[in-house]
């Protein structure tokens, strides 16, 4: 038999013509074979991602590679050397990128296959999982049109579905840019209704709420509603919220402590709204529940039966109608939903259910007021970018310990504080969703 074989590969080999002609043949017909199984029709993104060649292939297509000499990778790290170049060149204002505009983009979404291209959106999902568990998400938004379209770009995915409220104080410019970009995409929309939102005002309510509506209107099956700021940008991955949402297991999560004392005059008068809410003499009633006050932020993971309640539930509508001439009702409203016996997904009002936003999966933010020595108890370090509001503005050498939290988004991103910071975390992300690993 082996005799045999060997005869026969000899007379093969005298033959090398026909040896060579079917090799190459074989080799085309393979190339053939994978090019068209990982082959990506830009509009009809439907690839084959669960081949590991063909993921590759497509993260060559579609990595977000950050501009410059710095190594993203080394900065997420924690290499202090890299860190520092990339916060020495933030000093340096002739390095400065010239952030896109408005008209540039109402002029690059005239094509949108061309925009999404230039762009890299994924068009696609990575997973039946994520396929069958679209997120909503209500996103406000008054100005920065280009850190808009980057946080899109980076939460985008065709299964969930994003809802825009553009300030009624914005230009019409920016709105016409918003929605010049949301025009490209069949889930993405700007709100139907738009309020001018007064800082501290029940106006920053109001516009979730318009959005919430709309998307709870909106066809599609969302599971969980996340809403953003125009600050925003997220720490994980599509895939990795999907399966953080579904270990919460019909749950919200939010911060929801107990008020600190000092905030109680917030809810205990009756306030103007001018350019911002003036408190009054006015004492209001006490609010109409059987359970106390809780104090949070305005950003939170909600159920989608949680939202439904807001429109459904008569305590909640209530609760609703009372706070509306009250100090940052966003500050309070969600955290005490959330501790209403007979909301979806809330939890009992014992303190121990309280939660911090340090613990909550919403939102990461370092107060100034907070930042110190982690080697001597505080909760986090020293914010290496620039302050606004008492908040960090992140900058690169925040990004090693931001990667490391359990929290979806991290709030604030500033591309002319730091768009290293920005750029990095895009990388990182993008290598991420490829590969659902770090780099
Ligand atoms: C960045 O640094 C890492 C670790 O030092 C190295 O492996 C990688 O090749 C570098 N990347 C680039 C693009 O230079």
């Amino acid at each position: 038999m082996l005799l045999k074989f060997q005869k026969k590969l000899r007379r093969l080999n005298s033959k090398q013509f026909l040896v060579l002609g079917s090799a190459v043949l074989f080799f085309t017909m393979l190339m053939v074979f994978f090019i068209t199984d990982c082959n990506l029709d830009y509009n009809n993104q439907n690839g084959n991602l669960r081949s590991e060649y063909c993921r590759r292939f497509y993260y060559h297509e579609f990595k977000l590679l950050a501009s410059g000499r710095k190594n993203c990778s080394r900065i997420i790290n924690g290499d202090l050397d890299e860190v520092r170049n990339a916060l020495i060149d933030n000093l340096i204002v002739a390095n400065r990128r010239v952030l896109a505009t408005e008209r540039d983009y109402m002029e690059v979404t005239k094509d949108c296959t061309h925009f999404k291209k230039m762009r890299k959106y994924v068009l696609f999902s990575f997973s039946d999982e994520e396929t069958n568990y679209p997120i909503a998400y209500s996103m406000v938004i008054h100005s920065d049109i280009e850190m808009f379209e980057r946080l899109l770009r980076s939460i985008y995915m065709p299964q969930n579905v994003y809802c825009i409220h553009v300030d009624m104080k914005s230009s019409e410019t920016f709105f016409e840019a918003v929605k010049a970009i949301a025009s490209c995409f069949p889930n993405v929309f700007v709100s139907s209704k738009r309020e001018s939102v007064i800082y501290a005002s029940w106006s920053r309510v109001q516009a979730d709420l318009y959005c919430m509506e709309d998307l709870l209107n909106s066809n599609v099956d969302w599971k969980y509603l996340i809403n953003t700021c125009g600050t925003d940008f997220p720490l994980k991955t599509n895939a990795e919220m999907v399966k953080a949402l579904k270990l919460l297991n019909g749950k919200n999560s939010m911060e929801s402590e107990i008020p600190p004392s000092y905030k109680k005059i917030r809810w205990e008068y009756h306030y103007e709204i001018k350019n911002y809410p003036v408190r009054t003499s006015i004492q209001k009633n006490p609010p109409p529940l059987n359970t106390p006050i809780f104090s949070g932020n305005a950003y939170v993971v909600l159920t989608r039966d949680f939202v439904k309640s807001l429109f459904e539930n008569s305590l909640a509508k209530e609760l609703i109608e009372w706070a509306k001439d009250t100090y940052s009702p966003d500050e309070y409203i969600w955290a005490t939903l959330q501790r209403i016996p007979g909301m979806p997904g809330s939890v009992p009002n014992h303190i121990k259910y309280d939660m911090s936003d340090l613990n909550a999966l919403a939102r990461l933010v370092k107060w100034e007021s907070l930042e110190g020595d982690m080697e001597r108890g505080a909760p986090y370090s020293v914010c290496t970018g620039k302050h606004r509001r008492e908040i960090c503005v992140y900058g690169t050498g925040d990004l090693h310990w931001l990667v490391q939290q359990h929290h979806f988004f991290a709030n604030k991103f500033d591309p002319r504080v730091d768009d290293h910071a920005i750029q990095c975390l895009e990388e990182y992300l993008r290598y991420k969703l490829f590969y659902g690993k770090n780099v």
